[in-house]
């Protein structure tokens, strides 16, 4: 048995440990089960997403991974516990629900967890760190779940949050990722190039991810794929909205608020800069770099004929302007 074996034993160990505790221990269920139900997540999700529940005690997990005869040498290897500067070994997530994080083919590589508190001084989430099994930059949380959804529709929704993740699951739409603890990176988009072409963002409705959603659609083009964009109201993301109007509701809500990349970002940036024809002049500027992006001239040129008609000026000085950035690129 290898020791990158080893590091998925003793995570998976972690992940039945956490799971068992959620629904058969006393804090478990009396504050972790009531916390996922209160919030509106079903059953039959938590049980696929395997979550689980971290007993707020120093060393619960690693008492019970030496009753079963797990080393502690993994423990410490996957981060799922930490030895202090006295030499004493405790447990990283204590009275937290956690979010087992699978990679592809199913196998537990790290964990979220999710503190209970309302502290702004508690971490929200704290993650596994990096080991030899849990590269960040190329996990897609959900994946595992969602793979075959991608590939039969065709389409990959990218939320931020673990919760999003589950909350999208339970309105019935199983085609949904999210690059968590990180912010999206270049080996996350190309591993959903593996499944579709076609990625729809459905980023929080607040200045964080709006932010996020204009970098990540012009890293997506950059990679050669496309991409629309959903915008949620009131500073909503995707869990909470679901939970407030129901999975119709939110269903319809997404087929009817997908944006293309050019008219969300020209949405977004036309609110900013009102009526100043300098602002509006940089818009274009700013939109024709996200066309820039694209290497297939042909759709970059569809996209430009886009831009065109939405804003209003000519083709040809916009076609000018792309070929002046594709040269600066070089
Ligand atoms: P959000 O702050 O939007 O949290 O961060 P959320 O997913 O909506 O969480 P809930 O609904 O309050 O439970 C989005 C994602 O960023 C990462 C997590 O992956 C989280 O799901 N994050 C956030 C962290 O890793 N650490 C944090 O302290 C906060
Ligand atoms: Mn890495
Ligand atoms: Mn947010
Ligand atoms: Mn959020
Ligand atoms: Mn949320």
């Amino acid at each position: 048995q290898n020791a990158r074996e080893s590091l998925y034993i003793v995570s998976e160990f972690a992940a039945s440990y956490f799971a068992n505790e959620l629904w058969t221990g006393n804090d478990g269920r009396a504050i972790g089960l009531s916390y996922f139900k209160e919030r509106g997540f079903r059953e039959d999700i938590l049980k696929k997403f395997q979550l689980g529940y971290s007993p707020d005690i120093w060393d619960a997990l690693i008492q019970s991974a030496a009753g079963a005869g797990h080393k502690e040498e993994y423990l410490e290897k996957t981060g799922l516990a930490i030895r202090n500067d006295k030499g004493k070994l405790y447990d990283r997530f204590r009275g937290r629900v956690m979010f087992p994080i699978h990679n592809f083919t199913g196998r537990v590589i790290g964990f979220g967890g999710r503190t209970l508190k309302t502290d702004k001084n508690v971490p929200k989430y704290v993650n596994s760190p990096e080991s030899d099994i849990y590269h960040k930059s190329n996990v897609l949380y959900g994946l595992y779940h969602a793979k075959k959804a991608i590939r039969d529709l065709d389409n990959c929704y990218l939320v931020e949050g673990y919760a999003d993740v589950l909350a999208v699951h339970q309105a019935g739409i199983e085609n949904v990722v999210a690059s968590s603890g990180t912010s999206l990176t270049t080996e996350q988009i190309r591993l959903i190039g593996r499944f579709t072409q076609n990625v729809t963002i459905l980023y929080d409705g607040d200045a964080a991810g709006i932010k996020a959603s204009l970098r990540g659609l012009d890293m997506i083009l950059e990679e050669g794929l496309n991409v629309k964009v959903v915008l949620f109201p009131d500073g909503h993301d995707p869990d909470s909205y679901m939970h407030h109007v129901g999975s119709g509701e939110f269903k319809k809500y997404i087929e009817e608020n997908r944006r293309d990349f050019i008219l969300y970002k020209a949405n977004i940036l036309l609110k900013e800069a009102g009526t100043d024809p300098i602002k509006r002049a940089g818009i274009i500027r700013d939109i024709i770099e996200s066309i820039a992006k694209i290497p297939d001239d042909i759709k970059a040129a569809v996209f430009v004929r886009e831009c065109s008609n939405l804003l209003q000026v000519e083709e040809r000085i916009l076609l000018s302007e792309l070929n002046k950035m594709r040269v600066a690129k070089l």
